[in-house]
């Protein structure tokens, strides 16, 4: 794992076609860092952050999306404040102006952020913290292919729950790629479902899968993965250190 800082001023960082960045963030991090990392916000962006329900959920969104800022300023020349982001149509932030070729997407879960950039293709990242009491049936049943929940539900106890974080999290990066989020029927897709199954997109009703890849990022406790519309991607990871005031 590589360990960068960036700031205003750090010397640009490149994404080649086929290759993927993965870069993780620490969202709880000391108050002069998140000083300087608020300074870089849009007023919006602001006043975004003060409608979330906590100050701690305030603190962890501004450094989720100063370090977003900061991370793709190096990628595309720029000055962090300076990047214009823009919604799509279905939510999915995307840079105009300097940078407006550079796919990204950002994925936040408690005091974790996961940000993707590749070189060339769509991407999408998702991360989820682990947690017991899920109502695994139900919600298999509701929001994956049935082929998918039969095999997670046929699983042993110890087996199910991380299959169903694994399948839930290679499910939500193919729909965070395409950014469509929920408006494409998650059944319309399959998605290899065993935790100690390599991550693979294994049907897709309107396209050809192996034009996609599907890569695990998880850590303890955390169901993580990427996909990107590029069959043999380069993963490098990287460490987001924030900047001080
Ligand atoms: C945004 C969405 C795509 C993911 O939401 P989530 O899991 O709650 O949150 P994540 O941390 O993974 O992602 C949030 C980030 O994704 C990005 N995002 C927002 N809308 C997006 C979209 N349509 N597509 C891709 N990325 C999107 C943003 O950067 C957002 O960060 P922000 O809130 O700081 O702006 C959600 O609206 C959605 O539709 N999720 C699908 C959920 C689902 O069905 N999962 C089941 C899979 S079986």
């Amino acid at each position: 794992m590589l360990v960068l800082v960036l700031g205003e001023g750090a010397s640009a960082v490149r994404c080649v076609p086929g290759e993927v960045h993965v870069w993780r963030i620490e969202l709880d991090c000391a108050g002069t860092s998140l000083s300087a990392l608020a300074a870089v916000l849009s007023q919006d962006e602001r006043k975004r952050g003060a409608r979330l329900r906590s100050a701690e959920q305030c603190q962890r969104w501004t450094v989720a999306r100063g370090a977003l800022r900061c991370i793709l300023a190096t990628y595309a020349r720029s000055e962090p404040r300076s990047l214009a982001l823009q919604a799509g149509p279905h939510g999915k932030p995307e840079l105009v102006g300097p940078g407006q070729d550079i796919p990204f997407n950002l994925a936040h879960t408690e005091g974790l952020a996961l940000l993707a950039i590749a070189g060339s293709g769509r991407v999408g990242s998702d991360a989820e913290v682990v947690r017991v009491g899920i109502e695994m049936e139900d919600m298999s049943r509701r929001f994956f292919a049935p082929t998918e929940a039969d095999e997670i539900l046929a699983l042993a106890p110890e087996a199910r729950l991380a299959a169903f974080f694994a399948c839930w999290t290679r499910k939500e990066v193919f729909v965070k790629a395409l950014g469509t989020g929920l408006s494409v029927p998650l059944d319309r897709f399959q998605v290899t479902v065993r935790a100690d199954q390599p991550a693979r997109l294994v049907s897709v009703a309107w396209d050809e899968p192996n034009r996609w890849s599907l890569v695990d990022l998880g850590e303890p406790g955390v169901a993580a993965a990427l996909a990107v519309e590029e069959p043999a991607p380069v993963v490098r990871r990287f460490n987001f250190v924030p900047p001080l005031a």
